[in-house]
Parts: C-alpha cells; sequence; structure tokens
C-alpha cells in the first residue's frame, strides 16, 4: 500500500519564508469557460499590484478588459513569460496545451499553477515536477475540490474512523454537456472524482478498469464507469457522463459501522452521515452459519461554513508563491491522478482490462 505523503522537502523555500504583502503581478493564461474564475478572484483577492490576463481570442480579453479595467489583456504568452513582474502563472488553457505551457513558464522561472488535469501523460507531468524542483519554482495543480469545505469534512470523517473500515466509494458526476473537444469524459469529469477519493482514503489504487463509449465524437467517450482497487479490498466507482438527463454530483462512502453520502448540488447539508450498517452474529445453532442483522439509526447533518473553493485555491497558490510552502495540491498531487487516469485510458482501449496504475518516479535532469 502507498501513502500518499509528500515525500519532497521543498527547495523553493530557500530564503523566501519571509512572508510579502502582494505579488508584483500574476497571470491568468486562458480566459474561455473558466479562466474569468481565476480572474475575478484574483482581484477580490487583492493580492498582486497587477493580473495579467492572456487569450488568443480577442473576444474574450476584451470581455476581461470591460470587466476588469486595470487588468493588463495581451494575446502573447511570450509576453507574459517577458514580464518580469509576473511571478506565478494560472494556466486555464485546453487540456493537451498544459505540459507546453507550463514548462515553459517553469522554464522562465514564474511559479505555476496548472487546471486539471495537470497534463496528458504520467511523463509530462513527472518532467514537470522534476523542473519545479530544479527550478525551486511552485507547482500547482488545480484539483479545486480539494478546497471544498464539504470535500475536507469528509476526508476528516473518514479519518476519524468514525464510517470503521471503509469497504467501498461510489461517486457520480453527470450533466448534459458540456461535451469537449480534446479530452474524454473520464478526462474532464473524473478527475475531480480520482483527486476527492485519492485525497479522502490517502491511499493509490493499484489497479484501475474503464469502460466507456462515444456517441458523438469519435474516439472521445461522453459517458464512462471507472473501477479503481485499492489495497485490502477496498473499491471506488466513479460514473461520469456528459449525457445526463440530471446534474448530479454524488458520492457515497461507505464503511463498516457507518454510511456517508456527499451531494455538492444540494443548497445546504451537503453531507449526512448514516448510522447504517450491517451486523453479524454467529449463528449457534447451525455451526458455521452467519446471521444477519440491520441497523437503521440518525441521520447526522454535520454544520459546514462554506468558502468558493476557488478562492481558497487562489489564496493557496499566492501563499505558496510568497512563503515557499508545498501546495496541498503539488505536481505530485497531478501525476498520481494522471497516472490514475491514464491507467484507464489503456484499459478503455483493451474493452476495460484491469490494468496495473504506475507512478514514474521524478528524476531530476
Ligand atoms: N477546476 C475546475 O473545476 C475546472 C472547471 C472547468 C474547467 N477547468 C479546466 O480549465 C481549463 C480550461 O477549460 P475551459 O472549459 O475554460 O476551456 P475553454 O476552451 O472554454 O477556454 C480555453 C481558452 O484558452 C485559450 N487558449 C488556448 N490556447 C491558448 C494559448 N496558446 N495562449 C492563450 N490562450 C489560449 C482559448 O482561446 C480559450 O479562450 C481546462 O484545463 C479544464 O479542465 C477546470
Amino acid at each position: 500500500m502507498e501513502i500518499i505523503a509528500e515525500t519532497f522537502n521543498n527547495p523553493a523555500a530557500n530564503g523566501r519564508t519571509a512572508e510579502r504583502a502582494r505579488l508584483g503581478a500574476i497571470a491568468v493564461v486562458g480566459l474561455g469557460y473558466w479562466g474569468p474564475n481565476w480572474v475575478r478572484n484574483l482581484h477580490q483577492i487583492g493580492c498582486a499590484e497587477r493580473v495579467v490576463a492572456c487569450d488568443l481570442d480577442a473576444e474574450r480579453r476584451d470581455r476581461i478588459a470591460h470587466l476588469y479595467p486595470n487588468t493588463g489583456v495581451t494575446s502573447h504568452f511570450d509576453r507574459v513569460l517577458a514580464d518580469p513582474e509576473v511571478e506565478g502563472v494560472i494556466i486555464a488553457t485546453p487540456v493537451g496545451t498544459h505540459y507546453e505551457m507550463a514548462r515553459r513558464a517553469l522554464e522562465a522561472d514564474k511559479s505555476v499553477l496548472v487546471e486539471k488535469p495537470l497534463a496528458t501523460s504520467p511523463a509530462e507531468a513527472a518532467e514537470l515536477v522534476a523542473l519545479a524542483r530544479e527550478r525551486e519554482r511552485v507547482l500547482m495543480v488545480g484539483h479545486t475540490f480539494e478546497y471544498s469545505a464539504p470535500v475536507l469534512k469528509l476526508r476528516d470523517i473518514i479519518a476519524s474512523g468514525e464510517l470503521g473500515e471503509i469497504f467501498y466509494a461510489s461517486s457520480t458526476r453527470a450533466n448534459l454537456g458540456l461535451l469537449q473537444h480534446d479530452v474524454n469524459v473520464a478526462w474532464d469529469l473524473a478527475v475531480h472524482d480520482i483527486s476527492i477519493i485519492l485525497m479522502a482514503l490517502g491511499q493509490m489504487p493499484e489497479r484501475v478498469s474503464c469502460h466507456g463509449e462515444s456517441h458523438y465524437r469519435r474516439g472521445i467517450e461522453d459517458v464512462a464507469l471507472l473501477t479503481l482497487h485499492f489495497p485490502r479490498g477496498v473499491i471506488a466507482f466513479i460514473h461520469v457522463s456528459w449525457l445526463d438527463p440530471n446534474k448530479i454530483r454524488r458520492t457515497t462512502v461507505v464503511g463498516s459501522r457507518k454510511m456517508l453520502v456527499y451531494d455538492d448540488t444540494a443548497p445546504q447539508e451537503k453531507i449526512r452521515i448514516y448510522d447504517k450498517r450491517v451486523d453479524v452474529q454467529r449463528y449457534y445453532d447451525t455451526f458455521g452459519d452467519f446471521q444477519y442483522s440491520y441497523r437503521y439509526g440518525d441521520i447526522q447533518i454535520p454544520r459546514i461554513e462554506e468558502t468558493e473553493p476557488l478562492r481558497l485555491e487562489c489564496e493557496h497558490f499566492v501563499d505558496c508563491i510568497k512563503t515557499g510552502a508545498i501546495p496541498r495540491t503539488d505536481g505530485l498531487s497531478g501525476l498520481r491522478v494522471v497516472s490514475v487516469l491514464h491507467a484507464a485510458s489503456a484499459s478503455l482501449r483493451e474493452g476495460g482490462r484491469l490494468t496495473q496504475v504506475e507512478v514514474p518516479r521524478v528524476s531530476l535532469r
């Protein structure tokens, strides 16, 4: 069993532990669906003297310039990299561009936050981790749900042992759309559930299988089911779909003592803990038989204070740049999730064959 733990000292901390009030400048690259949320949060936090926004598309740049008039906009990524005041670059471009843009930003000695998933292969992700170490820069990945209060609560409840021994987790993330052009539904949506489940269980799956089908774009699956096999028989099912009439964001965790349901679409009371379980008693009249009793106890709803996860993620990135601390969702965390997705893709190509998850070693050049 591999316990997920930080294995690196953070060289980025060298000589940079004293916290500064504000960064010189921070840049967001990619102003499509998701990037403007980063720009908004950066302005709300007021963490940098300047915010720079970059996109190839003129209309998208104009919209940001209109909404946030004191944002510097550019179509040239090179200009972002050449700007000596830019200390952090947030990459919110299509997945296929992540590796190349992150590599160039790290080589320009910028700290980098890459939206999920970190890269399109474990080899690329490992290279980014190594490069960030060499350059002594922060590398963080946008696993947004790891900054969400209900998800952190779920993790803490599992860690406290309240649910007992964990048997399985089951997650559904479905909606009508948004169909993507460059990655399949697993790389777009299951990436969230994988990051949540890995963090919550604190373990890596050993093997993965994945089934899926593409109905609209050849080779880009729009519905998929992943099965993650963890040590000691713990199993996780992840169902993702862009073709569902309902928006579903639900994770169930079943333990030997209690069961938990996390529903991210619920306006409040996102987590419910069910005091339900199966008890097994030896039935002595017929030795060797078992008798089951079913417990139907109370439902507990923990109080959860929520803040926009992206804001917390944004603040964390800025803090890590200022102090050199290792991000909670660092490059290694991105590498682990990409390794699971990579194994799932291999399984999918082979009709759902059970496939070993291999996380490449990070080697410095
Ligand atoms: N963390 C989350 O919850 C979350 C949610 C949605 C999307 N995302 C991630 O955000 C990223 C972007 O997704 P999206 O839905 O906003 O995509 P999108 O296609 O709507 O936007 C991407 C933008 O990047 C721009 N772009 C592409 N190449 C560029 C380049 N070389 N230089 C400058 N701009 C360039 C495009 O013009 C476009 O405006 C993806 O990695 C996605 O997985 C994360």
